[in-house]
């Protein structure tokens, strides 16, 4: 292939469905690129798995991307930004090549959620696994360190939107739960992060349990204006990734399951592809 026709595809991986909801403002903000998305819904939950698994998971599934010929990935999960990410960039990248790259979604988030607070108290909602990890704290207070952040782990978020029943009083029981049980450790909150691919979609729920003037942070268009940034910091990087607005989807399950559930993240019609681990 000439380099004008190379097929350089921006990844997006996650563990399931969730990234889809990045995937989709990225491509809204990013439409001329091409795009490969690989869900691991044969693995997924990452949420409650341990450091080892999830790393291991995520870089196998990193390098299926690069050798399909991606030059630039985005981890659009946040257990996987969490618990994998860093020891993928400094132990494991080199070993795909001096140009390659691999992005999280957890410091787009982190290195703005300052401005959006005026009592200096803000709250991050995210999967066990994630906020376990302590990521989104050590992330805040380099860019905030005067900051006071205040996690709450939603264990029954995911599984419940997974499997469609989030829009059911059963869902808003576990909604309001974890709302509350945030807002009870300090009710200053003003500013809070969906620390989690798949809360975009019940953002209305949460925000009947909260007060009017708390701000919620989706994490979707901010990765997507981030990456948009990112890229133009990168001419070199943003040159090799091509641009013939084409987008293919791979999930390491049953591509028909994948296909039904997806469509619910994305919005559109999906004709996955099965990726043999
Ligand atoms: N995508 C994951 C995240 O953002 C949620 C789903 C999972 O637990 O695998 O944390």
């Amino acid at each position: 292939m000439d380099t004008q026709n190379a097929y350089h595809p921006i990844g997006i991986f996650d563990s399931g469905f969730g990234g889809l909801t990045v995937l989709k403002e990225i491509r809204q903000q990013l439409p001329g690129y091409d795009y490969l998305y690989l869900g691991d819904n044969a693995r997924a939950p990452y949420g409650s798995r341990s450091f080892e698994t999830v790393y291991e998971y995520t870089l196998e599934c990193v390098t299926h991307l690069f050798n399909m010929g991606c030059e630039l990935i985005v981890l659009a999960c946040n257990t996987a930004s969490a618990k994998a990410l860093r020891t993928i960039q400094q132990k494991d990248l080199a070993k795909f090549g001096p140009h390659k790259r691999v992005l999280g979604v957890i410091r787009p988030t982190t290195e703005i959620i300052g401005h959006y607070s005026k009592s200096g108290h803000v709250g991050v909602l995210g999967t066990p696994g994630t906020i376990n990890s302590g990521s989104y704290l050590v992330e805040i207070e380099k860019f905030f360190p005067d900051l006071h952040v205040y996690q709450e782990a939603c264990p029954m978020w995911v599984p419940l939107i997974e499997n469609n029943e989030y829009q059911n009083e059963g869902a808003d029981f576990f909604i309001k739960k974890h709302v509350q049980q945030l807002m009870q450790q300090q009710e200053k909150i003003d500013a809070i992060i969906l620390g989690c691919t798949h809360y975009p979609l019940i953002i209305n729920q949460i925000k009947k349990y909260l007060p009017e003037q708390v701000h919620l942070l989706s994490q979707g268009s901010i990765v997507a204006k981030s990456l948009t940034d990112y890229l133009l910091r990168h001419p070199d990087l943003e040159k090799k990734c091509s641009k013939h607005g084409r987008i293919e989807f791979y999930t390491t399950d049953q591509t028909s399951a994948f296909d039904k559930a997806a469509t619910l993240f994305y919005g559109q019609n999906i004709n996955s592809k099965h990726l043999a681990l």
